[in-house]
């Protein structure tokens, strides 16, 4: 068979994404099996002047921990040797050349004059030098000419700070390479249950003809952190948490739960429709925002005294369409709260001329716990066990854990770079997605940004503001009392 190289060129690898989130998730694909190391070869670039070795014992820690160290101590070893080192600047051709002779010389030795050269670059890098390494990569150290091969871009958010600037960004990169090049990466969208959107939508009769205005009475995306933005404070306050959590990964779960049918499992037919909700939401009224800052925020030396930068937020978006006119999709997010989980939570109406309704404890709920303990459980009525006729809140319950005691989740980042080397965009955002994105929020972030909406303080640990809650209320939301999902142990 034809013999082909795969080089995967992370750029910025002395930084705290490749450390923690891009070296250990190729070298998982890698003891997994899914890169062949007859095949792959991987660079890191960065400005510091380091040995390949030196760089190795870098990352080391971060892929093994104590646990399973022994067990893989061989494939760790095999793993870093297959990393090579080149610094440079991020904006002169020197370095990019080095790195252009480097992969050269490792698809050389890989490939017979047959084969195909395949370039993966993970810009593990703040979006400021993006254009200047996008260009420099264009210019240097795309794929030479031949059968099958390619380059591809991989790039994080932020994707810019607000409407105009993210268009900017994006023409700038899209000046340089086709849009089938380039991989938005929202980690969400590599998420277990965030995956399992579609086939649970749309591949049950069950929830078809429940899933729109007349029957749900309201739908929350909730994450929770319970902790601060200790040490990322600088880069924390420019954005915020609607920039940070609301504006990407709830979005696309959002679009996920709300989309219709697309015409085909193909990632344009899909992309597609994600897009057409994003277009179908109606500008963000301030009295349906609640922002909050936990006390305490503005310890942090980089933060400046009278940062008015939300930590939490509360928004409800509404999508004017057929299917959900009316229906209110409430996004939280908060970071220093009492707990850290994320949910999807649709509420279901009351039921018509209901019999049971004075004994009854609450509302309809189907809820996805995307982290941790991931599982699906629909609340439910049903009768209390035993002599009496009485009622009581109940769940059917599909906990992971439970249910699939031998598979291990993988991490987002492990699937999507796996997708990336595939050239399969579906779990990847779109230009146009993103432009849709920002057009949503970029009005109430300028508000914000001026002023004209505050933020509250809020207690760390505790549920955010008060009025978050009142704002939920108002929108129709019926807390369940006296009832609470426990996930089930083994
Ligand atoms: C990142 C945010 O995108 O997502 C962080 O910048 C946040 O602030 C993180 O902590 C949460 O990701 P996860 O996978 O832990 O839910």
């Amino acid at each position: 068979s034809e013999s082909r190289s795969l080089s995967i060129i992370v750029l910025g690898a002395t930084g705290d994404l490749a450390k923690k989130k891009t070296f250990p998730a190729l070298f998982n694909l890698y003891h997994q099996g899914f890169l062949n190391p007859d095949e792959v070869h991987i660079f890191g670039y960065a400005r510091t002047k380091l040995s390949d070795q030196e760089l190795r014992d870098k990352i080391r820690r971060y892929l093994v921990d104590e646990k399973n160290a022994s067990e893989k101590a061989e494939t760790l070893s095999k793993f870093l040797q297959l990393i090579k080192y080149v610094s440079g600047p991020y904006d002169s051709e020197d370095g990019f050349k080095r790195l252009d002779k480097a992969i050269s010389e490792h698809e050389i030795s890989k490939k017979s004059s047959q084969g195909s050269s395949r370039r993966l670059f993970y810009l593990a890098l703040p979006p400021s030098v993006y254009p200047p390494v996008c260009k420099m990569i264009k210019e240097c150290c795309t794929n030479k000419s031949d059968v099958g091969g390619w380059t591809r871009i991989v790039v994080e958010k932020p994707f810019g700070k607000d409407l105009e600037s993210a268009e900017q960004l994006s023409s700038q990169i899209g000046g340089l390479f086709d849009e089938t090049q380039i991989y938005r990466i929202d980690h969400y969208l590599g998420k277990e249950l965030v995956q399992n959107m579609l086939v649970l939508r749309f591949a049950n009769r069950f929830f078809l003809p429940l899933w729109n205005r007349d029957n749900i009475a309201n739908v929350q995306i909730v994450f929770r952190e319970d902790f601060g933005t200790e040490g990322r404070g600088g880069y924390f306050d420019e954005y915020g948490i609607i920039r940070d959590i609301i504006q990407n990964h709830l979005l696309q779960v959002l679009c996920l739960v709300a989309m219709e049918k697309p015409i085909s499992l193909k990632p344009e037919h899909i992309r597609d429709e994600k897009v057409k909700v994003l277009q179908s939401v109606i500008p963000i009224k301030d009295k349906e925002v609640v922002l909050g800052q936990y006390e305490g925020y503005r310890d942090d030396p980089t933060v400046p005294n009278d940062s008015n930068t939300p930590t939490f937020a509360t928004t409800i978006l509404r999508i004017d369409n057929e299917r959900w006119e009316g229906v209110p999709f409430i996004l939280k997010a908060g970071k220093a709260m009492g707990s850290k989980k994320a949910d999807i939570r649709i509420q279901f109406k009351d039921v018509p001329g209901d019999i049971f309704k004075c004994q009854k404890q609450g509302r309809n709920e189907f809820v996805i716990r995307l982290q941790p303990s991931e599982a699906m459980y629909m609340k439910l009525t049903v009768k209390q066990p035993g002599l009496e006729m009485q009622t009581v809140q109940s769940e059917l319950d599909l906990s992971y854990k439970q249910r699939y005691q031998d598979v291990s989740i993988p991490e987002a980042y492990e699937r999507l770079i796996l997708d990336t080397i595939k050239g399969d965009q579906q779990h990847f955002v779109r230009r146009d997605e993103l432009k849709a994105a920002w057009e949503i929020f970029t009005p109430l972030l300028h508000r914000i940004e001026k002023g004209e909406v505050k933020s509250i303080p809020y207690k760390p640990g505790s549920r955010g503001p008060t009025e978050a809650d009142q704002l939920l209320e108002k929108a129709g939301y019926l807390q369940t009392h006296g009832y609470m999902w426990i996930p089930p142990t083994l």
